[in-house]
């Protein structure tokens, strides 16, 4: 047993804890707000909200609404050049994860000189960033724990994270009534999300006991929950433990990574501009059936957390059980379950690029619990076709 660990920040959990904003910006020294946001949120009218409660602690915002889904380096880029010419000193993401990811790379790049891209990789960020605190309104990413922000170069397609300690956030609020607001197929796509943080952290060769207690209290409460946070929105015990999912799922995700899974599904993002929850709810099931006889123990545990139940002591029956479980939830949410469903433009012709670009992402691919190559990647989305 040979583990580190690794928390973030500080959080806040429960609902209405975004309105002590303004309070923990001042208490970290901030004086001008830049508030890393998207349409969705101004139109809901919760950026308003945020706004007001910094307002109230005496602090000025500078509003941001350009973030997009599937965010840019270009963005950030834009972004950090708003706040430097407004003199920022904290940065708020408020939204989902492309927001807070957004604001994570916003506040290092104000003490990080050059673009974004220059900093996508492991370790490259040399300064801390400017303080900045976190308010998802999606219960998916986790993004409030950890310490990525990744963003796709416009000028190749590639989508690379930013990763290092000073991506950590000072300080999240977790307000579940934020998430009231998340139409339900937003609501399934990035709790599967979630799901499989918690799943692929699970069976990574890097879990340790510490975030398999994450890992597991987060896929039961979503097998358990998603259902009826999608199909009764406004349910906010529902609702709560959705976003304390999310957050156990990215406290494991943080630190034993994700695996194959999201290796796989970050092609269908940059190649046909498919949106990272959807991507990985949809191959999960596939994924899960393929891992399952590598790792028959940690994959007939996650089957019994998601619900089933197992008459006879089978071992591999118990694993398979997973990936059915698995599918099951998919069709119940009313998810897409093969890639031709989900998007007609993806071809068999696509797969061998594809399955290049997965394994390129390399540290995923590495803590697949069955060893990856370019072949079996192409056999997946073949399967999941
Ligand atoms: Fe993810």
């Amino acid at each position: 047993m040979l583990f580190n660990m690794f928390m973030a920040g500080r959080i806040s959990f429960g609902p209405g804890v975004s309105s002590l904003i303004g309070e923990k910006a001042s208490a970290l020294g901030g004086k001008r707000v830049f508030l890393a946001t998207d349409r969705t949120m101004e139109e809901l009218g919760t950026a308003e909200k945020i706004v007001s409660f910094i307002d109230a602690a005496g602090l000025t915002v500078v509003p941001f609404y350009e973030v997009e889904p599937e965010p840019s380096v270009e963005t950030v880029d834009s972004a950090t050049a708003l706040a430097k010419s407004e003199g920022c000193d904290l940065v708020v993401g408020l939204g989902g994860g492309s927001c807070l990811d957004v604001a994570k790379a916003t506040s290092i790049l104000l003490t990080n000189e050059g673009s974004a891209a220059r900093y996508q990789g492991l370790g490259l960020v040399k300064n801390p960033g400017v303080p900045k605190i976190m308010i998802p309104t999606t219960a998916g990413t986790g993004s409030e724990v950890t310490f990525t922000s990744v963003l796709i170069r416009k000028s190749d397609g590639v989508k690379g994270g930013i990763n290092g300690d000073q991506l950590y956030p000072e300080y999240s609020l977790l307000d579940p009534e934020l998430t009231v607001s998340m139409p339900p197929s937003v609501t399934a796509a990035t709790g599967m999300d979630a799901l499989a943080h918690a799943l692929e952290s699970y069976t990574s060769k890097q879990a340790s006991p510490f975030s398999d207690m994450f890992a597991e209290a987060a896929v039961s409460r979503i097998g358990r929950y998603l259902r009826v946070a999608v199909y009764n929105g406004t349910d906010i015990h529902a609702r709560s433990e959705m976003m304390l999912a999310a957050l156990y799922g990215g406290i494991a995700l943080a630190n034993a990574g994700v695996t194959a899974c999201h290796a796989l599904a970050y092609p269908l993002g940059s190649m046909f501009g498919i949106g990272h929850g959807q991507a990985n709810a949809l191959l999960l099931p596939y994924v899960a059936h393929f891992n399952a006889m590598a790792l028959p123990e940690k994959f007939a545990s996650a089957a019994g957390l998601l619900g089933g139940s197992f008459e006879e002591e089978n071992i591999w029956d118990a694993a398979s059980m997973c990936s059915a479980l698995l599918h099951q939830l998919v069709a119940d949410i009313a998810l897409p379950s093969t890639l031709s469903d989900l998007d007609s433009r993806i071809t068999e012709e696509h797969f061998a690029t594809m399955a290049e670009k997965a394994m390129g992402v390399a540290r995923p691919m590495a803590n697949n619990p069955r060893t990856m190559t370019t072949d079996l990647c192409m056999e997946i989305y073949k399967e999941a076709m």
